[in-house]
């Protein structure tokens, strides 16, 4: 079985992709988090990146195999028969596996390891505490459903100008399924509009914002991507208190018109306006007066620009279009 050249196991493949649609959208996730860590390569070597839910390592695994020496790789789970199909997964790729850290090669492999093609870390940690313990360049969180329960831990140390990549699960919240989900992770007011996934890529950055500037950082969004099962979003982490001050600007509310889906970022300030439906660009609160407008958020105002992980990007789409939806642009959200 083979997925991007890194062989699974026969059960990991189909764990992986139950359906075609799946496991395109699965490659497209990797690929995005793949040219996200190449580019962080080519600043900094070498870099130092975890794949802190790593299951079977496909992600981790990858990365070694193609990046080389450029990345020192630690694959984790807290799950033991996980950490045990990760090495098997490391066997027949004919990865190397070791327990720490200082133990892996600085430069090519030696001559009796030639067979070997990569060097990876494997822990078998619970990643807050990993995370806690030790700083990386590059985080990919993927852990099942919400991610806010390991933000803190990702953000506190995450080296400056590292990337934090953030795969969150918990579709039923974020697409407001569950709107009362939605307010116990993301303090976040949620209802179903016809914009659903750009919103839950919003609420996902600010709760991201929020955790990154309670540790005097701020973050520059590199990409936000909400599909069929999952929101994913990559921001760069920017070090200091006034970038962390410049990133919380980015957090507001939206007003939403219930009539006709007419939406507009609330104004900045705390006064409180005697009718704030007139912020509104629609007149529905005067054709059809009630309660015609909700308040959503707070939410991310940007939403991702490209910077340098665009060219990669575009080669990916030309070779998968058609085949998925992305959220590049905002429709009807200001700015
Ligand atoms: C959604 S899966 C990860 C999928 C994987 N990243 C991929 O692309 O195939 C979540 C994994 O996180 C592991 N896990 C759950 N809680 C964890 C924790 N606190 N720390 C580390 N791993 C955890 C589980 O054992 C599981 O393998
Ligand atoms: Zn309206």
């Amino acid at each position: 079985m083979e997925q991007s050249k890194t062989l699974l196991g026969q059960m990991d493949y189909h764990h992986h992709c139950g359906k075609t649609t799946m496991a395109l959208v699965e490659l497209v996730r990797s690929q995005l988090i793949f040219c996200a860590l190449a580019v962080l390569a080519e600043e900094r070597k070498p870099l130092e990146c975890l794949d802190a839910f790593s299951s079977t390592g496909i992600m981790g695994l990858q990365w070694a195999k193609h990046l080389g020496n450029s990345v020192k790789v630690t694959v984790n789970d807290i799950n033991e028969s996980s950490v045990a199909r990760i090495r098997e997964n490391c066997h027949l790729n004919k990865i190397r596996t070791v327990a720490k850290a200082d133990e892996m090669p600085d430069a090519a492999p030696e001559i009796s390891d030639k067979d070997f093609v990569a060097t990876v870390e494997v822990t078998n940690m619970d990643a807050n505490i990993l995370m806690h313990m030790r700083s990386f360049d590059f985080i990919h969180l993927d852990p099942f459903g919400t991610s806010v329960n390991y933000l803190d831990a990702a953000f506190r140390n995450v080296r400056n100008l590292g990337i934090i990549s953030i795969t969150s699960t918990d579709t039923s919240s974020l697409y407001a399924k569950n709107t009362h989900v939605a307010k116990r992770h993301y303090g976040c007011n949620l209802i179903r509009t016809e914009y659903y996934r750009e919103l839950a890529a919003r609420v996902v950055l600010a709760a991201v914002a929020r955790t990154a500037a309670r540790c005097n950082k701020g973050i520059e969004v590199l990409l936000s991507v909400a599909l069929e099962h999952f929101v994913l979003v990559i921001v760069r982490v920017l070090r200091g208190p006034s970038l962390a001050d410049e990133s919380m600007k980015m957090i507001n509310n939206l007003i939403h018109c219930h009539w006709c889906e007419e939406r507009i970022f609330q104004k900045e300030g705390t006064m409180i306006e005697e009718n704030p439906y007139n912020q509104l660009p629609c007149d529905c609160h005067i054709s059809m007066p009630g309660r015609s407008a909700v308040l959503i958020g707070p939410v991310c105002l940007r939403m991702f620009c490209f910077t340098s992980i665009e060219s990669s990007f575009d080669r990916m789409l030309s070779a998968h279009s058609n085949s998925f939806q992305m959220q590049n642009h905002t429709p009807g959200i200001h700015p």
